[in-house]
């Protein structure tokens, strides 16, 4: 049979129907499941058989949500987590060594930013830092020890782009696993496995959740990988509840339309900001003004749903600017059904140093706005008046 569309496949992946023959996967809250007999029980445990056991394991819900994830992603297997910290964590928990280093671009989300300075050091793994716009340095950067090169793209909160298959070349080339972080594409507009990925993170309280309801993460890739993956996690206990995973598989079954709606708004919001005289300098990858236009226009689909924008006259203006706002909300989330304004320096990198922040592209008077689905006109009256 013809291979399904992507729209298909996020409505028609479902679980095997119960005895009662519902349309719509039911919820399995439960933590554990039955064995037939003494022998199914040791089989089992044994992993002779592939069945659920333990929700902390697996659970149809979250087999559902990998599912269709994997399908998305062009991906073999999966694991789902409560959070997507709880995904980066445990994905180079499981598989780094005490000494190993990575390679990451600089323009990642500031928890990341924090694991790998704050955390990772205390069993002495160590990370080195190359700039969006200087991936020749990668190279350079390549240790003994060097197991895996990170990069977000389009980065959090800069929006900037990464040209994820010169990243898999060199990771290819050096024997690296390359992991991205691609929950500000979601898979509807960015597959990075195409392009030489071995993994692929997202944060499911993003575009895939869509409603600002779920804290949820996932990690797919490889069979090989995966299976390291999954086993620290079995172990380790971060594992995705049943409900969640449940409402995620639910929003996945719209992401294409919503994404879509998303995307449209954006590049309204953007074209708008490029004009406006209180505006120094606005960030959307579908802009033809971004650094990185003709890459993105290779790797993507559209330009996602977040705009970056610095208000002239600095944090003063900034703060005038965000106070008053009306109708979006001053909140850090993205990717939800309604907009977001956020001011990445006060709240979401705040704890990295100024220094750290500008090499993360990160201005005093940067917006971060995460571009809803209300009326776009709405939206951009929100944004003129508290301009104005
Ligand atoms: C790019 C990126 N990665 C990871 C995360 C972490 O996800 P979560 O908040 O679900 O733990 C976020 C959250 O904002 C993010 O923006």
């Amino acid at each position: 049979m013809k291979k399904r569309q992507f729209e298909t496949e996020a409505i028609r992946t479902q679980m095997e129907r119960s005895q009662y023959l519902e349309h719509s996967t039911p919820m399995y809250l439960t933590s554990s499941f039955v064995f037939e007999d003494a022998e199914d029980m040791r089989a089992s445990f044994a992993e002779e058989k592939e069945r659920n056991i333990y929700s902390r394991y697996s659970n149809p819900n979250s087999s559902e949500f990998i599912e269709k994830v994997c399908k998305m992603e062009g991906a073999e297997d999966g694991f789902a987590f409560a959070s997507g910290m709880a995904a980066v964590f445990s994905t180079f928990a499981a598989l780094l060594e005490s000494g190993d280093h990575i390679i990451s671009s600089r323009s990642i989300f500031g928890s990341t930013h924090s694991l790998f300075t704050q955390f990772f050091p205390k069993w002495n793994i160590n990370t080195s830092y190359f700039n969006i716009n200087e991936v020749d340095t990668i190279e350079s950067l390549i240790t003994p020890r060097t197991k895996i090169i990170y990069a977000e793209s389009p980065t959090n909160p800069g929006v900037d782009i990464l040209d994820l298959e010169v990243l898999g070349k060199i990771a290819k080339k050096h024997n690296l696993i390359f992991i991205v972080d691609n929950c500000f594409a979601s898979p509807y507009l960015q597959q990075p496995i195409k392009f030489g990925a071995h993994l692929v993170i997202h944060s499911g309280t993003k575009l895939m959740d869509g409603q600002g309801r779920v804290l949820a993460g996932i990690t797919v890739g490889g069979r090989e990988l995966m299976d390291k993956v999954y086993r620290f996690s079995r172990i380790t206990g971060p594992a995705l509840s049943p409900f969640n995973a449940w409402v995620l598989s639910k929003s996945l079954e719209t992401l294409s339309v919503r994404v879509d709606r998303h995307c449209e708004n954006a590049l309204k919001l953007a074209q708008f900001l490029e004009e406006h005289p209180k505006v120094n300098w606005v960030k959307y990858p579908f802009l033809k003004s971004h650094p990185q236009y003709e890459i993105a226009k290779k790797q993507m689909k559209a330009g996602g749903c977040v705009v970056a924008f610095d208000v002239k006259g600095g944090v003063e203006a900034g703060k005038k600017f965000f106070d008053a706002i009306k109708l979006l909300s001053l909140s850090a989330n993205l990717g939800d059904a309604r907009s977001i304004v956020t001011h990445p320096a006060s709240t979401t990198h705040s704890k990295l140093t100024s220094e750290e922040r500008l090499g993360a592209g990160i201005t005093d008077g940067m917006v971060r706005v995460s571009v809803g689905l209300e009326h776009i006109d709405d939206i951009i009256a929100d944004i003129d008046q508290a301009l104005g």
